[in-house]
């Protein structure tokens, strides 16, 4: 059965004591902030299947929030979010305090994400990449595999991250490669509802009307996929104006770009027949609720 910890502590003397009892020569992590929903279900699915031993932690982590009322409204579902990861065949959950985060209060030393944390999501949201990629490297460090085998050997190490956050999952593996973190980042493909929409925390705050109005964001995207697939130019004003034809959506940005720098691609690539990679992405706001979602290109 799955176990909750609090404690760096207590985490580590279970990773040890799990990868022991099993023989486990692999461990995965999950981070999470919990309202855990089929999206992070994909996650913990496919680390169980991937390691030995997997902890899936729970943190809604302060750093990376614009504004107080935005963190206190943040969903805690904790026991739901147990319920979910046990049926995923998750080993451990980490859901430790603020305090236990941070001990010291705000940490005076942090991760800065550099030019590609003030584009796109970071132009809106000022400080957000660097107080995510301030926790994700703590929360990669403490879910590195305690304890070692007998033959010295250490477990191999994998953390997993959506799809659906394209510019957090290329800043971590930015930063992991920047900075030698010790651990595989393992990109997991984005889960939608039948109808199209990314499932997100934040769909719960989407009236019925909202909601449907929203759905015109993975239409555009999908748009662009089928033009790329075609070997089509992508014309993404066509889709940009597909997204302008719905009043309840106000577009913040909709581009092609590289998918690991998160720069534009050059405008030929939109305008010619298009071959090669790629990523589709759009910001949007419907009603209150802030929407993001992308569409891995490769032709
Ligand atoms: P959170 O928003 O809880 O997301 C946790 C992980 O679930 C992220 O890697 C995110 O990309 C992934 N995810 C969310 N919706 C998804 C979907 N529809 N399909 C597939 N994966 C999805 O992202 C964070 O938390 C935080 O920034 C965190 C990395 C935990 C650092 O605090």
């Amino acid at each position: 059965a799955i176990k909750l910890v609090t404690t760096a502590a207590e985490l580590r003397a279970e990773s040890a004591r799990l990868l022991a009892e099993k023989k486990g020569s692999s461990q995965g992590l999950v981070p999470t902030m919990g309202a855990l929903h089929a999206g992070h279900a994909n996650l913990a699915r496919t680390a169980v299947e991937q390691n030995d031993v997997v902890v899936a932690t729970i943190f809604v982590n302060p750093l990376q929030f614009g504004d107080a009322v935005d963190l206190d409204r943040y969903p805690r579902t904790l026991d739901a979010d147990m319920a979910l990861l046990d049926a995923e065949g998750v080993d451990l959950v980490f859901a430790p305090s603020v305090e236990e985060v941070y001990p010291l209060g705000e940490p005076m030393v942090r991760v800065t994400a550099g030019a590609m944390g003030n584009t796109w999501e970071g132009a809106s949201r000022p400080g957000h990449f660097d107080g995510a990629l301030t926790v994700v490297s703590k929360l990669l460090h403490y879910g590195l595999p305690g304890g070692a085998s007998p033959d010295g050997s250490t477990a191999a190490y994998r953390a997993y991250f959506g799809q659906k956050d394209a510019q957090q999952l290329a800043l971590v593996k930015r930063m992991v490669s920047d900075l030698n973190f010790p651990v595989q980042i393992v990109a997991v493909p984005t889960v939608r509802d039948d109808d199209g929409l990314a499932l997100s925390s934040r769909n719960r705050f989407l009236s019925g009307d909202e909601r449907e109005a929203a759905l015109v964001l993975s239409r555009a995207l999908r748009l662009i996929e089928q033009r790329a697939q075609a070997h089509e130019p992508l014309d993404l004003d066509s889709a940009v104006a597909l997204v302008e034809s719905q009043p309840l959506v106000q577009l913040d940005y909709f581009d092609v770009v590289d998918p690991r720098t998160l720069e534009p691609l050059a405008e030929n690539c939109k305008e010619t027949p298009f071959r090669g990679e790629g990523l589709a992405i759009i910001a949007a706001k419907v009603g209150p609720v802030r929407l993001i979602d992308n569409v891995p290109l490769d032709s």
